[in-house]
C-alpha cells in the first residue's frame, strides 16, 4: 500500500510492527475515551467556507522563540520512539529538519542525545520528566544544553504514570522476564521486516538517556518500572524554578489543560505552554484537548507561546487547532507511524501532506498566512451563520 494521507501510516505500521511496539503508540490509558475525544472533537470543528479571496501567494511560515519555521508545526516527544525504525529519532531529527519544523527529543527515547544531536542539522528540543534524582536530572539538562537545544519541554502530567491496559495485553507490560521476553522475540519473528530493521540491526534496544542509571536493566519490561519507581510524584509549581536555575533557554510546560495551571505556568516564568493530556494516555475522562485550548489562549496567549497536541491525524487538523488559539501544533502519533511505515522518508512524506492539506484548508477558507488564521474561519457550536 501506498500511503495517501497521515493516516494510512498507522495502517503501515500495524502491518509492520510487533504489536508490544503498535499497541504501546496507538493506544491510550483505561477505556480509552479521551484518546478518541481528542479526535472526536477535533475533526467535528467545522470550518467556514470563503470563496473568490486570492489565495495565490499562501504563507505557512511563522517564527516560534525566535526560530524561523516552514510552517507551525513540531514533532512531539514519543517515549520508545526509536524502536519504531532504525535508530528511529535520529531519522526523525534529519526529517524534521528537512522540512524545516523542530524535532523534541523525549528522555526516555531510543537514541541518546548525543547520537541525535551528530544528525541534527538545526537545534532540536528536549523534553524532560522531573525524576527523584536531581543529579541525573542536572547532567541530563547539560547534555541537552550542550547538544544546542534551545527549548526545553517539560512534561508535568506524568507524576504517575495512566495504565494502559493494551500494554499489558500486547506484553509491553506486566511481563518481565524471560516469558515477557520470549513473547516480544515471538511477535518479533512475526514482523521479519522489523526484526531485520531495528531488533537486529537497530542496537543497542537501549533507553539511550536513562541507560547509565538504569545500568544492566535496559530490557523494554523495566521501561514501565523505571517510570514508576523514578517519576517524581512530589513535583511542584516551585520546581519551575529550579529547572530555570539549571536552563537557560526557552522553557515550556506540556500537560495544561485548565486556564487556572494556565496562568500559574505563566506566573511562573514558562515561555510556552502545551495544551495536551498526553495523547489520551494519562487522565482518562480528561477534556479533550480541542475543548481545553481555547480559554487557555484566551488566558494567557498574549503572555506565552500556546502550541497544543492531541488527535491530530491532517493538517485539516492543525489548522483547526490554529484557529482554536494554538501558535504551533505538535504532531505524535502521526510521526511515529509514519516513522514505523516508511522511515525517515515516510515521515517527509507525512509533513509533504500535512503541509499540502494546510494550504488547501487556508485557501478554501480565505486565509493567505498564519498570522491571520483565527476562530472567525470557523463556524463554532451554536453559531449557524
Ligand atoms: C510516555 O511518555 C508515554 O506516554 O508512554
Amino acid at each position: 500500500m501506498k500511503a495517501a494521507s497521515a493516516l494510512d501510516y498507522r495502517d503501515l505500521a500495524r502491518r509492520r510492527l510487533p504489536p508490544f511496539l503498535f499497541e504501546y503508540v496507538d493506544g491510550g490509558s483505561y477505556a480509552e475515551v479521551t484518546l478518541k475525544r481528542n479526535v472526536a472533537d477535533l475533526e467535528a470543528i467545522a470550518l467556514r467556507q470563503r470563496v473568490l479571496k486570492d489565495v495565490s501567494q499562501i504563507d505557512l511560515s511563522t517564527t516560534i522563540f525566535g526560530q524561523e519555521l516552514s510552517m507551525p508545526v513540531a514533532l512531539a516527544p514519543i517515549g520508545l520512539a526509536g524502536m519504531n525504525a532504525r535508530r528511529g529519532e535520529t531519522q526523525a531529527v534529519r526529517a524534521a529538519d528537512k522540512a524545516g519544523i523542530p524535532f523534541c527529543l523525549s528522555t526516555v527515547s531510543a537514541c541518546p542525545i548525543p547520537e541525535v544531536a551528530a544528525a541534527a542539522k538545526r537545534p532540536f528540543w528536549f523534553q524532560l520528566y522531573m525524576i527523584r534524582d536531581r543529579a541525573f536530572m542536572r547532567d541530563l539538562l547539560a547534555q541537552a544544553a550542550a547538544a544546542g537545544c534551545t527549548t526545553l519541554v517539560f512534561t508535568v502530567d506524568m507524576p504517575v504514570p495512566g495504565s494502559r491496559y493494551r500494554d499489558y495485553r500486547s506484553g509491553l507490560a506486566g511481563a518481565s522476564g524471560f516469558m515477557g521476553a520470549a513473547r516480544r522475540v515471538a511477535q518479533a519473528m512475526m514482523h521479519p521486516r522489523w526484526a531485520w530493521d531495528v531488533g537486529i540491526h537497530g542496537r543497542p534496544h537501549a533507553l539511550g538517556n536513562v541507560a547509565p542509571v538504569l545500568g544492566a536493566n535496559t530490557g523494554l519490561e523495566d521501561f514501565f518500572a523505571w517510570m514508576r519507581n523514578n517519576f517524581e510524584p512530589a513535583v511542584g509549581w516551585d520546581d519551575i524554578a529550579w529547572i530555570r536555575s539549571q536552563w537557560a533557554g526557552e522553557i515550556v510546560i506540556k500537560g495544561i489543560l485548565d486556564p487556572a495551571d494556565a496562568q500559574e505556568a505563566a506566573n511562573n516564568g514558562a515561555d510556552g505552554l502545551v495544551v495536551s493530556n498526553h495523547g489520551g494516555r494519562q487522565l482518562d475522562g480528561a477534556l479533550s484537548s480541542t475543548r481545553a485550548l481555547p480559554p487557555i489562549a484566551q488566558a494567557v496567549g498574549d503572555r506565552m507561546v500556546v502550541m497544543a497536541d492531541g488527535g491530530v491525524r491532517s493538517g485539516l487538523d492543525v489548522v483547526r487547532l490554529l484557529a482554536l488559539g494554538a501558535q504551533c501544533v505538535l504532531l505524535g502519533r502521526a510521526w511515529v507511524y509514519a516513522l514505523a511505515g516508511g522511515g525517515e522518508e515516510g515521515i517527509s512524506h507525512m509533513l509533504d501532506l500535512v503541509r499540502a492539506e494546510m494550504r488547501v484548508a487556508m485557501a478554501l477558507t480565505g486565509t493567505t498566512r498564519i498570522a491571520d488564521i483565527d476562530a472567525t474561519m470557523l463556524h463554532l457550536p451554536g453559531d449557524h451563520g
